[in-house]
């Protein structure tokens, strides 16, 4: 190993929380103790770093948390981190602390923030670790907290289709996803919906219509829907109503499954991706790395530059459209 580029790092969560923020935070509060470098927690994000909200962290100090949703350090989505001003006091404090590292956790508000403040301060190098739930990152095949997510939706899908059963219902089920549908889908295929409707694959209400058609063909006496929250036919509201006067004998309920999918206690493998990723974060800035984000591709430790983790898009896989479609009958 080289020298080691780094003596102190600041740690922090920032943006939507995601089921093991913890873990990784434990990993690099860890990773950096053993290393012999030291480690500062920052409060509520960016939030923390301006309003100098700093907490020296040692090995104890992340007991019992790989197992807890959240993070203990909470996070935000700051505002005043946008101005130059609220930048500059987050700078002042870090010289303050003598920090010259930071570890981000979280999503691409959180790495758009990372690069314009290294941009603006080269002497603190920053490096990104992707969490959120909607795995919406480039750079890394999982975010932290989207296989819980994932998880937690379909365990809540799975409970309506037995009251759709039960009572020959249409539901049509929000998952998270802004801009992205990758819990949609997945926990489409996972539960059998009849359609999945994600901001990626333009379709038509006529689709949708077709689609139910051919189930009540096929003797479907109920239906799930699975609609991301960033799809484009309107919100699932207007979905639900233009069904309902389309068919009129469907007896139809709409259930948003909403932030539930980003509590709970992390899955083994967020668990383990975190831990990697944590690891991988602290060791990347020991040998030199900056302004990049730690992923894991293809089961290996890999750093992409913030910029493609911001402005790159993974591709939804078209082959798992294509099953769900031909699964849906
Ligand atoms: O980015 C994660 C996410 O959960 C999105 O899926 C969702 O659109 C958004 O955050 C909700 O944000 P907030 O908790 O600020 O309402």
């Amino acid at each position: 190993m080289k020298e080691c580029a780094i003596k102190k790092i600041a740690v922090f969560t920032s943006g939507g929380d995601s089921p093991g923020m913890n873990a990784a935070l434990r990993a690099v509060v860890r990773t950096a103790h053993h290393f012999n470098i030291e480690c500062y927690g920052v409060r509520e994000g960016y939030n923390g770093l301006i309003n100098d909200d700093f907490t020296k962290m040692g090995p104890r100090s992340v007991k019992n948390i790989i197992n807890q949703g959240g993070t203990i350090l909470k996070s935000a989505r700051s505002m005043e981190f946008k101005t130059s001003e609220g930048r500059k006091k987050a700078y002042d404090n870090l010289q303050k602390y003598g920090i010259d590292s930071l570890v981000c956790i979280g999503g691409d508000g959180t790495f758009t923030g990372a690069k314009i403040f290294s941009d603006e301060y080269p002497d603190i190098k920053v490096i990104g670790i992707p969490g959120t739930i909607d795995n919406d990152i480039f750079g890394t095949d999982n975010t932290i907290g989207y296989d819980t997510a994932l998880n937690t939706a379909m365990d809540a899908i799975d409970k309506i289709r037995d009251t759709a059963t039960s009572h020959n219902r249409v539901f049509f089920v929000e998952v998270m996803g802004r801009d992205a549908g990758f819990i949609a889908l997945n926990s489409g295929i996972a539960t059998g919906a009849v359609d999945i409707l994600i901001p990626e694959q333009k379709d038509s209400m006529e689709d949708l219509f077709n689609n139910f058609r051919k189930s009540e063909i096929s003797g479907k006496s109920s239906s799930i829907v699975v609609v991301a929250e960033g799809e484009e036919l309107g919100g699932i509201y207007e979905l639900a109503k233009s069904t309902k006067k389309e068919f009129p004998d469907f007896d139809i309920r709409v259930t948003v499954l909403g932030h539930i999918q980003r509590g709970g206690s992390p899955s083994c493998a967020d668990r383990v991706l975190a831990s990697r990723l944590g690891y991988g974060a602290v060791t990347g800035l020991m040998n030199g790395e900056n302004k990049v984000m730690a992923g894991m591709r293809s089961n290996k430790l890999v750093y992409t530059p913030i910029v493609d983790a911001i402005r790159k898009h993974n591709a939804i896989d078209e082959e798992l459209i294509a099953i769900s479609e031909i699964l849906a009958i």
